[in-house]
């Protein structure tokens, strides 16, 4: 694909739609982590140091094209322009007049936020005449939500194709990371999934096999493979329905030339419980009432050094209950071996989707990795090697 660049973007005087997204975590009113508003602030300052107004476009939640005021955008104004360090006006609409009239009043440089595009059905919808309402206040459009790329909606799709759009430098990063990861990479390329099932993540797996030299598989959606070679888990969770399938990812993986990485020893205690006792066992000698919670060491060393002989790495979902020690040592081994590798310019590694950050995080790692991506479907949809709408909807 081909994109647009802002450089080459006329912005004096211009407004340009800017679409975020700003669908932040809040508990009781407060944003517990604004590291998706941080990320829009380079494309922010970039068009309004153009001398643009900014309009930004985001969803929050999910209120199904009604207005609902718990699902309010206004609370983000107030953080995002003291990030900014410039004043945030905020438009109780997306469209109409009221929008019209608080990007008329912005001086040249201003940021407005409008109001929640979700309280229009149009545009979940992707309604044309929703998309020609948007584009109607603006000269150019910036998408700047690699997250919210997997939806084809008005603000995300449709108006893409209305007015001159650009990728905004957080979309645009995003994408040369992950083409870095996937599209191009530095050969061999090792994957790690992980994550508790195979159910999620089949698309995912059928689409890795046929890309990577080696795939370790590990979380609970190992047992499912594990019992899909006669293997017994235990009590351990698992899913015998998918084990043709397994199988299947098993034979794909073979005919591909990807060596696939399972569990040969795993940790296994009698319940999920922080200090509980846990003990290291081969797969083949789990016991009835085990559960197997995280990869053993012999385990862990061969992904290591698979790592070691590889050139990229492509990483989502954690290796144990990482969130319950000690079965998050196996994720930390091998999140701080890439981050180690990664940092000594030896591995491209990039990760991402909800868990994995958050294993990450808890193996202080993140800002170690090449990459990492706060996006959940988007991200997994991109691993499944789907079209994702939002970016096709840029490509010139
Ligand atoms: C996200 O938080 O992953 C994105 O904003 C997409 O939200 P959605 O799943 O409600 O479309």
């Amino acid at each position: 694909m081909t994109f647009r660049t802002l450089d080459t973007a006329d912005l004096a005087g211009k407004t340009a739609l800017v679409r975020v997204d700003f669908n932040v975590p809040v508990e009781a009113g407060k944003i517990t982590d604004d590291t998706r508003l941080r990320s829009a602030l380079p494309t922010i300052q970039y068009l309004t140091g153009k001398g643009a107004k900014v309009a930004l476009l985001a969803h929050f939640d999910r209120p199904k094209g009604k207005v609902v005021p718990a699902m309010s955008l206004g609370f983000v104004a107030q953080p995002l322009a003291a990030l900014l360090g410039a004043p945030v006006a905020f438009a109780g609409d997306c469209v109409g007049d009221e929008a019209a009239k608080v990007i008329a009043a912005l001086p040249a440089g201003g940021v407005a936020l409008l109001e929640n595009v979700r309280f229009h059905a149009g545009e979940e919808g992707n309604d044309p005449a929703f998309a020609a309402q948007l584009a109607k206040l603006g000269d150019l459009y910036v998408n700047d939500a690699f997250s919210a790329a997997h939806r084809a909606h008005a603000s995300t799709e449709g108006l893409a194709r209305l007015l001159p759009a650009y990728p905004g430098l957080a979309m645009r990063r995003e994408l040369d990371a992950l083409d870095a990861a996937l599209g191009n990479p530095k050969k061999p390329v090792i994957g790690i999934v992980g994550g508790s099932k195979v159910s999620t993540k089949l698309d995912l797996l059928r689409n890795l096999v046929t890309k990577l030299d080696y795939l370790a598989i590990g979380g609970g959606m190992a047992n499912t493979f594990l019992h899909a070679a006669q293997i017994d888990v235990g009590a351990s969770l698992c899913e015998p329905d998918l084990a043709d399938i397994a199988l299947e990812i098993i034979d794909l993986a073979a005919v591909a030339g990807c060596t696939l990485l399972l569990p040969t020893d795993v940790v296994v205690a009698k319940s999920v419980k922080p200090g509980v006792h846990a003990q290291t066992r081969n797969v083949y000698e789990v016991q009835p009432d085990d559960l197997i919670l995280d990869a053993g060491p012999e385990t862990v060393k061969t992904l290591l050094a698979a790592m070691d002989a590889s050139q990229t790495l492509i990483w989502n979902g954690p290796l144990g209950v990482f969130e319950v020690p000690p079965f998050d040592e196996a994720t930390v081994s091998a999140a701080k071996h890439a981050a180690k590798l990664a940092k000594s310019g030896k591995l491209v590694a990039v990760a991402g989707g909800g868990d994995t950050v958050s294993a990450l995080n808890h193996a202080g790692v993140v800002g170690d990795m090449t990459f990492v991506s706060t996006a959940g479907g988007a991200f997994l949809e991109w691993m499944e090697g789907k079209d994702l709408p939002g970016v096709s909807a840029l490509n010139t």
